[in-house]
């Protein structure tokens, strides 16, 4: 089934926005996923995610995923159908066995998570030209809806450079939690940047961070405190010598 939305409240200062559908992603959509994939997403170690992405979109087990895509209906009978933005979901993991499992507590027993599952956002992406338009937004609507139906589940994870302002925003928006700063977690073009852990909480769960995740985080604010406070001082120093 297909979703329209208008997006319109959202843009300001802008010619009318088109018209934006949603759709479950499909096999046609490959060669677009692909080329998305390596406009938006930050180039490190990964494999070629190739082979992912056609698996998923061959349907193996599509009943434990979720994807979804948006297009663009206004633009040329050609272009209309075509992918401009899109999120997935891997398989549901099992919540005892996940990297959240000090982290997160279900709802009717405090210390059980057996039997519990966790649903992972694998990829979120809206390509540049159709960024800040609330495309984003409601991917994400759409992934809390689809784990909120499933009984089991007591959250949704995902991880953000640290740096990434936009996704961070947006997941802070939607009620994700920051529970873990990943150092060093993401190789980008030949460079290290640290990584965050969000998990927006579903079915009564509660989230928190563990004692280490406390002091990783406040280590982690420490330091980009102190290299914000050099870039300023660096600035001030330059502004001195410039005016000299
Ligand atoms: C993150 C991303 C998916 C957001 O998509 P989007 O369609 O622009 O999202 P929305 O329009 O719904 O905007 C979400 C919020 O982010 C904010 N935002 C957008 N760009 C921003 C920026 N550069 N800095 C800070 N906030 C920003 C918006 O103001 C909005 O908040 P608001 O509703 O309170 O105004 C998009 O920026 C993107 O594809 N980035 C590259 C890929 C990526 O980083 N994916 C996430 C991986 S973890």
């Amino acid at each position: 089934m297909t979703t329209t939305m208008a997006t319109s409240t959202k843009v300001h200062n802008q010619p009318p926005p088109p018209e934006i559908r949603f759709r479950p992603l499909l096999l046609s959509d490959l060669a677009t996923l692909l080329h998305i994939h390596a406009k938006i997403f930050p180039h490190g170690n990964d494999e070629d995610p190739s082979l992912f992405y056609e698996q998923m979109l061959s349907n193996e087990d599509s009943d434990k995923m979720m994807t979804l895509g948006a297009v663009d209906s206004s633009r040329p009978d050609d272009k209309s159908d075509e992918i401009i933005g899109y999120v997935v979901t891997t398989k549901i993991v099992n919540a005892s066995d996940s990297e959240l499992a000090d982290n997160i507590v279900a709802g009717e027993s405090s210390d059980k998570l057996d039997n519990k599952s966790l649903v992972y956002v694998m990829w979120l992406g809206v390509l540049e030209a159709y960024r800040n338009r609330g495309i984003g937004t409601y991917l994400m609507k759409e992934v809390i809806e689809y784990a909120s139906k499933i009984p089991t589940c007591v959250g949704i994870y995902l991880h953000a450079v640290a740096e990434n302002k936009a996704a961070i925003k947006l997941y802070k928006k939607m009620k994700f939690k920051c529970v873990r700063r990943l150092r060093n977690y993401y190789p980008i073009n030949g460079k290290l940047y640290d990584g965050l852990l969000f998990v927006h909480c579903l079915n009564g769960a509660r989230c928190y961070r563990s004692p280490k995740d406390v002091v990783t985080l406040m280590l982690g604010h420490v330091r980009s405190g102190l290299k914000s406070a050099g870039t300023r001082l660096r600035k001030i120093k330059q502004e001195r010598q410039h005016r000299s």
